[in-house]
């Protein structure tokens, strides 16, 4: 088990990338929060982290707010005692040209996608650096590295982390923090309920491999930058999209 003794904080993991990475971490013998907004959800979640036999608490926290992210941090680190992986994965998805885009749109994104890194890695940096030990991994998009239509606010706010994480990462590194992203392509998720089948076609057509990705590839991949063999792997960003962006 890679993850054994662990901590992780995964937000956003009561759906999705977040949940399939709770999962596996669990597997791989980590405890973990499990966060989002919607208490049922989360409560599901914890469950299924239960009855493949690993331990975790469910904790209600808007990412977007500062004060909400510290007092989970807090909870965490009384229920645990140590929080030592942060995945800040939790984002929002709209569709929505340019010219369409309303400012409330804009500052939803900006606040979950790019100040929801800011709030979970500034509560968790602190409790990391006084261990001398602490694992972040944020989620963006290749929507982050290249640009894509209908997603100028998603874009930027993943651009704006792929800088953050690396700021961030020489800063914390000789605290024995690592901070890597993963910027995922097209992955089944219930975010593809806001694609048309024709949508999500067209970008299947352009992925090399000719499928989507699946959301256990993606947390394998957080295993790996949570793990100590990714000791020496630091302000990077693993573009996992089959083939999508080369
Ligand atoms: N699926 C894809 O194709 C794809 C591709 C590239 C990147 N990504 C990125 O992967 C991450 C996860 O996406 P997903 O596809 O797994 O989506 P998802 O299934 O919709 O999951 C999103 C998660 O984030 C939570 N969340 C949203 N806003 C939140 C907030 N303000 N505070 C706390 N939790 C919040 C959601 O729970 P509640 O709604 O209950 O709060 C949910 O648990 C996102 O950052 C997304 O941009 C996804």
């Amino acid at each position: 088990m890679r993850l054994a003794g662990k901590t992780a904080l995964i937000t956003g993991s009561s759906s999705g990338i977040g949940r399939a990475t709770a999962l596996r971490f669990a597997r791989e013998g980590a405890h973990v929060v499990i966060n989002g907004r919607d208490e049922k959800k989360i409560a599901t979640v914890v469950k299924e982290v239960e009855a493949v036999g690993g331990r975790a608490l469910g904790i209600r926290a808007n990412v977007g707010s500062f004060a909400e992210v510290n007092a989970m941090v807090e909870t965490a680190l009384k229920e645990f005692g140590h929080l030592d992986i942060l995945v800040s994965n939790a984002g929002v998805f709209h569709h929505e040209s340019f010219l369409n885009m309303t400012e409330e749109e804009w500052d939803e994104v900006l606040t979950v996608d790019l100040k929801g890194n800011f709030n979970c890695c500034r509560a968790v940096v602190g409790p990391m650096a006084a261990q001398q030990w602490g694992r972040i991994i944020c989620i963006t998009a290749i929507s982050g590295l290249t640009g894509y239509p209908n997603m100028t606010h998603i874009a930027a706010a993943k651009t704006g982390t792929h800088g953050f994480a690396k700021a961030l990462a020489r800063e914390v590194a000789s605290s024995g923090i690592t901070v890597n992203v993963i910027a995922p392509g097209l992955v089944d998720t219930p975010i593809l309920v806001n694609m048309t089948e024709a949508e999500i076609a067209a970008f299947t057509k352009a992925i090399p491999v000719g499928r989507i990705g699946k959301t256990e590839e993606i947390a394998e991949a957080c295993v790996y930058f949570a793990s100590e063999h990714a000791a020496y792997t630091t302000g990077q960003i693993l573009n996992l999209s089959g083939g999508g962006l080369i």
